[in-house]
């Protein structure tokens, strides 16, 4: 019996097989980090953020609803303030709509134009929404404005990420 059991043609390929492992290793992480990634993403856009607005107070007139949160990327904080425009619709359900106009991303306001009382309106290229988002033909937006899901704690309202309107793809 040999006194090193370890020749090195057998060390030569122990240590060439664990750097190759590790190398592999190194190029399949982001692989599966990106395959995983909408999994996880998924579980994010479950989050609701609470709101200080009252669900009770809550008219068939729109208001602007400020929320801020505190948004966390890798090592890195920051706060973050959206707004939402809420109302109560005839059938009694809380919309909330986004304010990001789908034309090039400026921020509608309900009532803002005197000639427009009853349409969310966008200052920057004269677009128009109707009261549950739509986009009027003829401005320049090209689609509804996205909706924050709604849900409700301790009588408070609470917003998820927006999404595709509901309320206009109903009709
Ligand atoms: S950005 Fe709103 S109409 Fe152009």
């Amino acid at each position: 019996m040999s006194k090193n059991p370890v020749t090195r043609r057998q060390f030569l390929s122990y240590t060439l097989t664990g750097v190759g492992g590790f190398m592999a290793a190194g190029m399949l992480m982001p692989m599966v980090r990106f395959a995983v990634d909408p999994v996880l993403s998924a579980k994010a856009s479950g989050d609701f953020k609470m709101t200080d607005q009252k669900i009770a107070d809550i008219t068939e007139e729109p208001v602007r609803v400020d929320f801020s949160y505190e948004q966390k990327d890798a090592w890195y904080t920051s706060d973050v303030t959206q707004t939402a425009w809420v109302y109560k619709n005839k059938e009694g359900e809380i919309v909330a709509l986004s304010p990001i106009c789908k034309h090039l991303g400026c921020t509608v306001n309900w009532a803002g134009n005197e000639d427009h009382p009853d349409k969310f309106f966008c200052p920057c290229h004269n677009g128009l929404y109707t009261k549950d988002g739509n986009n009027i033909p003829g401005t320049p937006p090209r689609g509804p404005l996205d909706a924050y899901p709604v849900k409700e704690k301790d009588g408070f309202l609470m917003l998820g990420n927006p999404v595709e309107n509901p309320f206009v793809r109903k009709k």
